[in-house]
């Protein structure tokens, strides 16, 4: 039987780049990316194995999503997660990394009712995750998020914001839509863009927007740098579901995915391929994935 100290994995899993030839991705290092143009593929991962597998890819950093709610544990959306399930996860997935060497940047999500209570309670969150592995917290929304984002970011915790489509507020959402459509809430998207930035947040997903809104957002913002899911190419990087791109997902494919296993020789090949994508800019090709 392989265990941790018998087995391949524990000296070179995967055949990985030896560690000291990784430069390990610091908060600082997006801005940098941001600055000189490189594209940041960010990918979600809530295990070790696969986390192993993503670090050794090439991804640059890896979200421990919310979206385990669904993959992980079947359900429908992201409300039931705990804080008790981010952390458990957010372990196993900086279990993985550590293995590889700990190239990518390990951001991990705070689930809903975590943080909008209190300044306090998002604190205490955050520093559950941080304490589990994580080296920055994502939250969702704009408005009186961003207050709790500098909060967050003045005690040294490093924040990534989430706007567009935020799957935990969906309900009020009206359901999986494309957001930013009209001219008042494109304004309200840039406002809380320009809000979050000033906060201190490092990094702001921008889901289900269209490629033009999330281009000129990302070219408004002096360093925070976006990531789209669903929002164009014009964006300083991506992110997807590690399930979706591996087309195992268990519902409907979403419009802006692509199966990255379509042609490749395994899972980390489909991963390097999709690093690869986000890189050279084909993916995503705004033709087929954007609105
Ligand atoms: O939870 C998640 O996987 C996410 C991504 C969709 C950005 O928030």
């Amino acid at each position: 039987m392989n265990t941790p100290e018998n087995s391949p994995s524990s000296a070179a899993p995967y055949g990985l780049r030896p560690a000291e030839a990784q430069k390990k991705v610091t908060v600082p290092t997006f801005a940098d990316m941001r600055a000189r143009g490189e594209k940041i593929a960010m990918l979600t991962a809530y295990d070790a194995t696969f986390a192993a597998v993503a670090d050794a890819a090439g991804v640059d950093t890896l979200l421990v999503g919310d979206s385990l709610g669904m993959v992980c544990q079947g359900g429908n959306g992201t409300v039931g997660v705990t804080l008790e399930d981010m952390a458990y996860h957010t372990r196993c997935v900086a279990e993985g990394v550590r293995r590889t060497g700990g190239r990518s940047l390990i951001v991990a999500d705070l689930p809903f009712g975590s943080y909008q209570v209190s300044k306090e309670q998002a604190i205490t969150s955050a520093v559950a995750l941080m304490s589990a592995g994580a080296q920055m917290v994502k939250l969702e929304g704009g408005g009186w998020v961003a207050e709790t984002a500098r909060f967050l970011v003045e005690r040294g915790v490093p924040v990534c914001g989430h706007l567009g489509l935020t799957p935990q507020t969906v309900s009020s959402l009206g359901g999986f839509r494309v957001q930013g459509r009209t001219d008042e809430a494109a304004a309200r998207l840039r406002e809380d863009s320009a809000a979050l930035e000033a906060a201190g947040a490092t990094m702001l997903v921008l889901e289900m927007v269209p490629a033009a809104l999330a281009a000129s957002i990302t070219a408004d913002l002096a360093v925070c740098a976006t990531i789209g899911i669903g929002a164009g190419r014009g964006t300083a990087g991506q992110v997807l579901v590690l399930h979706d791109m591996l087309g195992i997902n268990l519902g409907r494919m979403a419009k802006f995915v692509h199966n990255f296993m379509d042609g490749s020789d395994g899972v980390k090949d489909a991963i390097a391929r999709y690093v690869h994508a986000v890189k050279s800019g084909s993916f995503p090709d705004d033709a087929k994935h954007a609105w």
